[in-house]
């Protein structure tokens, strides 16, 4: 059966942070329309911020990430300056303060910035935004990098949450993917975190990675677990050479097929629970009194591009290279070669360079396939009525269900559709039905499972 499921959904599929889904953004999209959709943001809408910081100090071999390995500083501190340009004309795009409920700082690794020009950043979006007394500031760290200077900075600016790259402890494993990173590094970087008062942690994990086998990945959620993370995302890897040539580093014979990811997956999976953790969508992992657990029993659990998010912001703000904004208009990309990202944000230029404009059909979509990726399941009358929508009655899509259906992974009934336990690795493909984009092939992506 389990092959039988593999076979059939197991296929390339996006991972639905956003819909339309990145491959079908266009050039059409550019600085002049996103000056205008910026200007046009209703005046009391409440912002999310997401800062984009493309260097890493080493590079791990599975990457999928947007970065670039450099030894020096003077780039970081250059791409610095131009955040803090951009930061500027955006303030300038948008003509008046807005309230900011989220910052998310992702990369590559944020924390390669140095502690004071951290600390400008984050003082120059206080000059330009109002960020609310219970906002969520959250990093991504490489515990590999972090200095008890960054710890204090990050601390003093406000952060209050922070994910840290682990992906796993076996000493095969980490020589096999380039990332050195023993148990007692990561203990030392939690215990100064936490000492800062930064107490909301997640941990990276992975799976599908070489050398990895189940047991190998139950002694990594072991140790992991020792640590007392509030929430874990644990992510299947993404092999895409043709797109990340460093991945050509990877031994492909040590890779596992998809039923070993499966079954990788589903003992991480039951570890974690068995460790009073609770499954979120498809690949997080939080204690029942974090937040994500709260919103998802609330129905208010989001999924934007960094994952799954308790963020309720309707505007999303991306800043740096590669970063994308979702606007109600629809969605906006940066340049992502550092180079040019710069040289328009110098000339005082946003540097948009591609996106698209969603439709009324796309946010309908975008719905239904939010409401499966976070709480496995839609109610399709529900939400076409939500959006008043008077189009077709999604016959095509109804059929694929049924096949689905039939084959154990989802449950229909009049409308509604409920993705069971043994769909969940599934998730994604049961989304794929409502993307009409997909249909038209552009785009690679890695497998669903
Ligand atoms: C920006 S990194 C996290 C912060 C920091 N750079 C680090 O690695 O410690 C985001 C996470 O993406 C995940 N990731 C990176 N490459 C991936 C791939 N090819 N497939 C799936 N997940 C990947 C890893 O779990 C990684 O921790
Ligand atoms: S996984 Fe993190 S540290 Fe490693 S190369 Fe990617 S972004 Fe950098």
């Amino acid at each position: 059966m389990k092959n039988d499921l593999l076979e059939h959904y197991g296929g390339a599929v996006p991972r639905y942070t956003s819909y339309p889904t990145a491959p079908h953004f266009h050039d059409g999209v550019n600085a002049g329309t996103y000056t205008d959709w910026l200007g046009g943001l209703d005046q009391g809408t409440t912002l999310s911020l997401y800062l984009h910081v493309p260097f890493c100090q080493h590079m791990c071999w599975y990457c999928g990430c947007h970065t670039k390995i450099t030894a020096r500083y003077d780039p970081i501190q250059r791409y610095a300056r131009s955040l803090v340009g951009e930061i500027e004309l955006v303030a300038a795009a948008l003509g008046a303060r807005r309230r900011v409920s989220h910052i998310h700082w992702g990369g590559g690794t944020p924390t390669t910035l140095a502690a004071a020009d951290f600390t400008t950043l984050m003082a120059r979006l206080g000059t330009h935004f109002d960020t609310l007394a219970d906002s969520e500031i959250a990093i991504e760290v490489d515990p590999r990098t972090l200095d008890p200077e960054m710890v204090s900075a990050l601390a003093k600016s406000g952060v209050n949450r922070v994910s840290l790259g682990i992906q796993d402890f076996d000493p095969g494993v980490q020589r096999a993917i380039n990332r050195i990173q023993p148990l007692a590094e990561t203990e030392t970087r939690v215990g100064w975190l936490r000492d800062a008062g930064i107490t909301n942690i997640s941990f990276d994990l992975m799976y599908g990675l070489p050398a990895q086998t189940v047991h190998s990945v139950r002694g990594t959620v072991d140790l992991a677990v020792g640590m007392q993370p509030n929430r874990l995302s644990v992510f299947g890897y993404a092999h895409v050479p043709w797109m990340k040539s460093h991945q050509r580093m990877i031994d492909t014979a040590a890779l596992g097929d998809a039923n070993a990811r499966m079954d990788q997956a589903a003992a991480i999976a039951e570890r974690l629970e068995e460790h009073g953790y609770q499954q979120i969508g498809l690949d997080h992992f939080a204690r029942a009194d974090d937040d994500l657990s709260l919103s998802l029993k609330a129905g208010t659990l989001r999924r934007n591009f960094q994952g799954y998010t308790t963020d309720f912001a309707p505007t999303l703000i991306g800043l740096g290279a590669s970063a994308i904004g979702n606007l109600p208009a629809g969605y906006a990309q940066n340049d992502p070669a550092i180079g040019r990202y710069e040289a328009e944000i110098s000339a005082g230029r946003l540097a948009t360079v591609r996106g698209i404009a969603t439709t009324d059909e796309d946010r309908l979509r975008r719905q239904i396939i939010e409401s499966l990726m976070c709480s496995l399941q839609a109610d399709l009358a529900a939400i076409g009525a939500e959006h008043k929508w008077a189009g077709q009655r999604f016959g095509p899509e109804r059929l694929r269900l049924q096949d689905m259906a039939a084959h154990g992974i989802v449950e229909l009934n009049d409308g509604h559709i409920l993705i069971t336990e043994a769909g969940r690795p599934f998730v994604r493909a049961v989304a794929a039905v409502f993307d009409t984009y997909i249909q038209s092939g552009a785009g690679t992506h890695s497998r669903a499972v």
